[in-house]
């Protein structure tokens, strides 16, 4: 079966599916994208996912392509066509194609595409043992909030993270506390059982999976303040975990090489993962 993708109003073989070459997010980053779980067949949160694109596109004044009504269709055709049962689907929003000019083209339609493939999430051993996250700086523009493709500091971050044995790199800001990770949201349950994460204001990207996490931890009765914790709080928390839409909820059990809390998944992590997979089944 051809992998299927979605370009510009045309569903193309994978292979043939490009855009111009003077398409402003190849020459200036200048695009906002989503990525949204399908579990399933379906499309996880998908009005979440919506909202946040409006937001992401209003806050660069970028025209949609389509409107809110169309785009599900367009993104559940790209899953059938695909046959994608569990994984991902990826949509990506450019101001358009234009002479390279740091200006906003005037009459330009904004270009769209949208792919979809198979993802299976963490395995079983991260799940079981957590995985290790690497501290580094966070070196990104002042607006992490609009999903934009301008990724590079966070590609940094996490290549850094690898080399250092790690699966994340936690961003640290200019006053010493965590902001997120390279690609998810980072909390802990610190030693007073409080589960802490940073605001959701204009240095963090407001995750999906973030908000319902939250929302389930406060069903649970778990004391949620949403406030920066340092590097220091981390290492003396009881655990620690990482959300993001492919991963969910996934512990954290080394910091900077050092262990957290037992050095292995807490009850508290554990508890809003199956929370959070039973609220994916659902
Ligand atoms: C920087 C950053 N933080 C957090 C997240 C997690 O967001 P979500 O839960 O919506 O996947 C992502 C996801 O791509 C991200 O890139």
């Amino acid at each position: 079966m051809p992998r299927i993708t979605y370009v510009n109003g045309a569903y193309v073989p994978h292979h043939e599916a490009a855009v111009h070459v003077e398409d402003r997010g190849h020459q200036f980053a200048d695009a906002v994208y989503e990525v949204v779980a399908v579990a399933g067949g379906r499309l996880c949160h998908l009005d979440q996912h919506l909202d946040r694109l409006e937001r992401s596109l209003g806050a660069l004044s970028m025209a949609a392509p389509v409107s809110r009504r169309v785009l599900p269709v367009i993104l559940a055709r790209v899953v059938k066509l695909n046959r994608v049962t569990h994984g991902l689907v990826y949509v990506q929003i450019s101001r358009g194609v234009a002479p390279r000019n740091h200006f906003f083209p005037a009459d330009t339609a904004p270009s769209l595409v949208v792919s979809a493939w198979p993802v299976k999430g963490p395995s079983a051993e991260q799940v079981e043992k957590g995985v290790a996250v690497a501290t580094r700086p966070d070196q990104r523009w002042k607006r992490p909030d609009i999903k934009a493709v301008g990724l590079l500091p966070n590609l940094l971050a996490r290549q850094w993270a690898k080399e250092a044995g790690a699966y994340e790199a936690w961003l640290v800001n200019d006053g010493g506390f965590v902001t997120e990770g390279s690609a998810t949201n980072a909390f802990i349950i610190a030693k007073d059982g409080a589960l802490l994460t940073h605001p959701d204001d204009s240095s963090i990207l407001g995750g999906v999976t973030r908000s319902n996490v939250l929302r389930l931890a406060r069903h649970l009765g778990l004391e949620v303040v949403e406030r920066a914790f340092t590097v220091a709080e981390a290492l003396s928390a009881r655990e620690a975990f990482l959300t993001g839409t492919t991963l969910m909820v996934l512990p954290v059990t080394r910091v900077d090489g050092q262990t957290v809390g037992e050095g292995r998944p807490g009850p508290v992590t554990l508890k809003l993962r199956a929370l959070y997979q039973e609220l994916r089944r659902k």
